[in-house]
């Protein structure tokens, strides 16, 4: 492990916290007596209802980032982090009537590759946070804000595949053909997606991380679309290649390259997002960023219809036990906003994370839709082992779903775009593209409970954006680089009240 980087040097944070309030927080202190560090302000309550159930946005609460310019361990810049988050089990505390401390396990993507993939190897970034929520309705200046998330970078674990070897961000060029005889399960590997025949490493996208309890996790990957299991020292030890129907086969072949799209299976770059474990560890859930090709996924005006699979992993190998359509959100032109994430709350409830690609380091800086909106798979109809399973049955035609299949249920719920909310912590969306301009590509959800007695069903949810690893003074494998831009790695917590999520 290596020494400890302090990413924000906030020592004494209480003196520049009375410093910095502005002068609507005193008055807000006085007139309703209301603290601004306890207390979230009811009238900002957004609710929204799913299955007979309320669930409440009490708005954004922190904010923090690590610069775009940082560098983990190995020397290679520090970026794409928001792509996966997960607390550390049993690390979050509440030091204090305002204060709470824990660790961020993050897992970037594959490494700088607006120009071309990289030979980056798979990783997990653990981050130290120091959370001192804010409530007031003052709006905190940018570096003040900074404060109430405080994140402080702590160590490194790299992934190793098969016979010790690095895993890769390249391209998916090759396949190892599948092979007996590796990790914990009988069957072994699956066929992989490798760089190519003369590089034979483990081509991984990753974008979805989940704990078990005993320290192992699974990380979702874009190129298989496959579910691999680590050790907590990141040795694979076994992989979940899903039904056939997802598989990125190309004229009867697989082909995993995410450059051009197959003929039936995932589309390139929109492989499995989102992984969430439910709280007892037996069942995870995989969601996939958008339709499958069969399914319409080519086109953004068709690809609404994606897929959510659920897994036993109670089992040596794991069992799918449940497959569900869900109806992604569209924009006012009818395109598809894709889903970058999924957290299981309970009771056939997620948080799915769907946005557009606009904001710092995106398309353009106005940004038009990012939330972590509600999904119910409970009325949802369970299509695992059916024909649809086979790609030459789609469960949509031309942006339409077959009949006799019924989705999940979506409602829209924490809006991270919200002029307000984001004034409050020196943010905006849109122009000017500044240090204080929104990210474009939030990809991660975690949840924890407030531990607040008065409000026993209130949770923090922490998110986080994939910069791409955008720097003007950038490292990838040793090699400086220039993107033109610093693009920061940001992180919010927002405070939410969801009922029947058990109170971890
Ligand atoms: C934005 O946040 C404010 C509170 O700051 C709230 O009153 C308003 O309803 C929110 N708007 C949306 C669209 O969520
Ligand atoms: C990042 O950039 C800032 C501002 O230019 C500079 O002060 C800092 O030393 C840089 N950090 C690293 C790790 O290069
Ligand atoms: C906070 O910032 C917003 C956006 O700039 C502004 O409309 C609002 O008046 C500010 N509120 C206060 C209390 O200064
Ligand atoms: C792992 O090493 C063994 C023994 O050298 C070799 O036969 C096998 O092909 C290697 N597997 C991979 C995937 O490189
Ligand atoms: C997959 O497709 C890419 C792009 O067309 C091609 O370069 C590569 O050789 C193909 N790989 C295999 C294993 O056929
Ligand atoms: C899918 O169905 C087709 C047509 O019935 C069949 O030829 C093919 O073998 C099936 N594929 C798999 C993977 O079962």
């Amino acid at each position: 492990m290596i020494s400890s980087f302090i990413v924000a040097l906030w020592i004494l944070l209480a003196p520049l916290q009375a410093q910095a309030f502005p002068a609507t927080v005193e008055d807000f202190f006085s007139r309703a007596s209301l603290n601004p560090y306890t207390d979230p302000d009811p009238t900002w309550a957004v609710s929204a209802t799913i299955n007979g159930q309320t669930f409440i946005n009490k708005g954004l609460v922190a904010f923090g980032l690590i610069p775009s310019n940082f560098t983990d361990s190995t020397g290679d810049t520090m970026g794409g982090i928001g792509s996966a988050i997960a607390l550390k089990s049993g690390t979050f505390t509440k030091t204090s009537g305002t204060t709470y401390t824990g660790t961020i396990i993050a897992q970037p993507d594959r490494g700088y590759n607006v120009v071309q993939t990289v030979d980056y190897q798979a990783r997990q970034q653990e981050i130290d946070f120091v959370l001192i929520p804010f409530y007031g309705p003052g709006n905190l200046t940018f570096t003040t804000a900074l404060n109430t998330l405080q994140l402080t970078y702590k160590g490194t674990t790299l992934y190793y595949e098969r016979n010790g070897t690095d895993t890769t961000g390249l391209d998916a060029l090759g396949v190892r053909p599948q092979m007996a005889g590796f990790g914990i399960d009988p069957n072994a590997d699956p066929a992989m997606p490798i760089a190519s025949a003369s590089y034979n490493h483990l081509s991984t996208d990753a974008e979805g991380v989940a704990f078990n309890s005993d320290g192992t996790f699974w990380v979702s990957d874009e190129y298989g679309p496959y579910i691999y299991r680590y050790s907590a020292t990141g040795n694979l030890i076994q992989t979940i290649q899903p039904p056939s129907a997802f598989l990125p086969y190309t004229n009867g072949a697989l082909n995993f390259t995410s450059v051009t799209d197959p003929t039936t299976g995932r589309v390139g770059n929109q492989g499995f997002e989102g992984l969430s474990l439910d709280p007892t560890g037996t069942t995870l859930y995989a969601l996939l960023q958008s339709a499958l090709v069969q399914d319409g996924g080519s086109d953004k005006s068709t690809s609404r219809y994606t897929r959510l699979l659920a897994y036993d992993i109670t089992q040596t190998i794991p069992l799918l036990v449940g497959e569900y359509v869900v109806p992604l959100p569209q924009n006012s032109k009818g395109n598809t906003l894709a889903a970058s994430e999924a957290h299981f709350l309970g009771d056939g409830i997620f948080l799915v994370l769907s946005r557009d690609g606009d904001g710092h380091g995106g398309s353009s800086d106005k940004s038009s839709y990012k939330q972590a909106d509600l999904l119910d798979i409970s009325g949802a109809i369970d299509i695992h082992g059916t024909v649809y399973d086979n790609a030459t049955n789609p469960i949509a035609n031309s942006g339409t779903l077959v009949s006799g299949i019924t989705p999940g249920t979506y409602v829209s719920f924490v809006n991270y775009i919200n002029d307000t909310q984001l004034a409050r912590f020196g943010l905006h969306n849109g122009k000017p593209a500044d240090q204080t301009l929104i990210d474009a590509k939030w990809e991660s959800l975690a949840v924890v409970s407030c531990q607040d007695p008065t409000y026993p069903d209130d949770f923090f949810l922490f998110t986080a954006s994939d910069n791409d690893f955008i720097t003007t003074q950038g490292v990838s494998g040793g090699v400086p680089y220039n993107a033109g831009l610093d693009n920061d790695n940001q992180f919010m917590v927002f405070r939410i009240t969801l009922p029947s999520t058990p109170r971890n």
